[in-house]
């Protein structure tokens, strides 16, 4: 079967080579679990293999990301990343090459629509939104969300693109229901500190590693290792 690499040799090892193309995956976590990193992680890793990526952010803007981004070694200026900043903001100035403003993520259909323009000038393989979070609030109940969820959904696997979506823990899990994978970031405490667990919890079409794995946030950026198990004494 062909898969795609995430950027996290680690992980890909648990997923038996990666991501299956074309397909919605989740990456759920905390504050600081590391869900940005890993959105900019697998994009670069596409840009690395000569792919056009586009990363739309909600909450952190592009501008600041870009430079912390660039302590990790990601240059989100390189001409093949394209990014759309549909934060709230009050001022609008230039932006980056490849990247623009897009007016507040005020719904999924403008979203969509942002997105679907970008795609009339440029085919996009890897495509990743950061958080849902922000989205998801926009919508009345339950009810509206799932379908505007499943819409958004059709939407995105029409682009052809391997999408990776963000979002806090919680959320509700109608996002896990829905989409092709779920990979959780998860912090435990034990022994008076912070452990850092990586899990995949869902991987349709694919077997996978279900143990839950350490990994570590580094310069290199996110870092898993799949042959070690969390509680190692
Ligand atoms: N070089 C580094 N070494 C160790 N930790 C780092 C390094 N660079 C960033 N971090 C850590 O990575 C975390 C930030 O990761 P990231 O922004 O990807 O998380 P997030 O899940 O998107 O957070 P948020 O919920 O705030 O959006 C922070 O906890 C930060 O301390
Ligand atoms: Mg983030």
């Amino acid at each position: 079967m062909e898969k795609i690499p995430t950027g996290i040799k680690g992980l890909d090892e648990m997923l038996g080579g990666g991501l299956i193309p074309g397909r919605t995956y989740l990456v759920k976590g905390g504050p600081g679990a590391g869900k940005t990193t890993f959105a900019i992680q697998f994009l670069m890793e596409g840009v690395r293999n000569g792919e056009n990526v586009l990363y739309v952010t909600l909450e952190e803007p592009l501008e600041t990301l870009k430079e912390d981004m660039a302590k990790l070694g990601f240059d989100l200026g390189i001409p093949k990343f394209h990014g759309i900043d549909a934060t709230p903001v009050t001022e609008r100035k230039h932006l980056f090459a490849g990247a623009f403003y897009e007016e507040f993520g005020e719904s999924f259909e403008r979203l969509t629509g942002a997105i679907q323009e970008k795609v009339e000038l440029e085919r996009y393989l890897r495509v990743a939104i950061d958080p849902l979070t922000m989205l998801k609030l926009t919508v009345k109940n339950e009810l509206e969300y799932r379908k505007t969820f499943i819409g958004f959904l059709k939407s995105l696997s029409k682009l052809g693109a391997t999408v990776v979506i963000t979002s806090d823990l919680r959320t509700s899990d109608i996002e896990e229901y829905l989409t092709s994978g779920v990979i959780e970031l998860r912090t435990i405490e034990a022994g008076g500190k912070i452990l850092r667990g990586i899990l995949v919890k869902k991987f349709r079409g694919s077997p996978f590693d279900e143990h839950i794995r350490p990994y570590r946030i580094t310069d290199r950026g996110i870092e898993v290792y799949h042959t070690e198990n969390l509680f190692i004494e």
